[in-house]
């Protein structure tokens, strides 16, 4: 595993309180995800956002949650387990370089995780091989680690394979976008 990625004893500064505050899950994803839908939170660490997607994607949706860690994952399964978003996420383990998911999604979430993959375009071609037709991925990165240069080099290479990129929501100082395959 690279040194690029979050190991899993940070995961405490991902899932707080005072993040809820500042990034509140149901806010930043209501306009994307709607009721029935099949959406991917693509490097879910320990979950902050997977639950919320749940909720938002209902008793007939589905949440696909992927990340290269197993410590990662088990602390989603922790969480959910017995509750009734239980039966509404799948867990999916990636390589680094390969995201293994063949389910087609409506939606995509990559939060803070983009600066972490090796291999940017290769990781936005699998991306867009899954998303529905008009479907979307949010890409947010973090100030520090993601120059203002660097995200633009990230969004060019999404563009390069044909995705529309519209801005995302305001959220400063992260940088976002919305990756549209058309
Ligand atoms: C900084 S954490 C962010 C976690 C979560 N998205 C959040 O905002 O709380 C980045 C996560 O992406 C995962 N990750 C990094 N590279 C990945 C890859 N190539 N495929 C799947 N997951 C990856 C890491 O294991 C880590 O859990």
């Amino acid at each position: 595993m690279s040194s690029k990625v979050c190991p899993a004893y940070l995961s405490g500064s991902l899932d707080n309180r005072i993040r809820r505050f500042f990034q509140n899950p149901q806010k930043i994803l209501a306009p994307f995800i709607k009721e029935g839908m099949t959406v991917l939170d693509m490097g879910c660490g320990p979950g902050f956002f997977t639950l919320d997607m749940a909720l938002l994607a209902g008793p007939s949706g589905k949440v696909i949650a992927a990340d290269l860690q197993d410590e990662m994952l088990d602390k989603v399964r922790r969480k959910v387990k017995g509750t009734e978003l239980e039966t509404r996420i799948i867990f999916h383990k990636c390589e680094q370089t390969k995201t293994g998911i063949t389910e087609k999604v409506d939606f995509a979430l990559a939060f803070y995780m983009v600066h972490e993959v090796p291999d940017r375009l290769a990781f936005f071609a699998q991306i867009k091989e899954i998303l529905k037709p008009g479907g979307t991925l949010l890409v947010v990165e973090p100030p520090f680690h993601v120059s203002s240069k660097d995200f633009a080099e990230t969004l060019n290479e999404a563009r390069s394979l044909g995705y529309e990129i519209q801005p995302g929501p305001k959220m400063f100082p992260d940088k976002t976008a919305i990756l549209i395959k058309n």
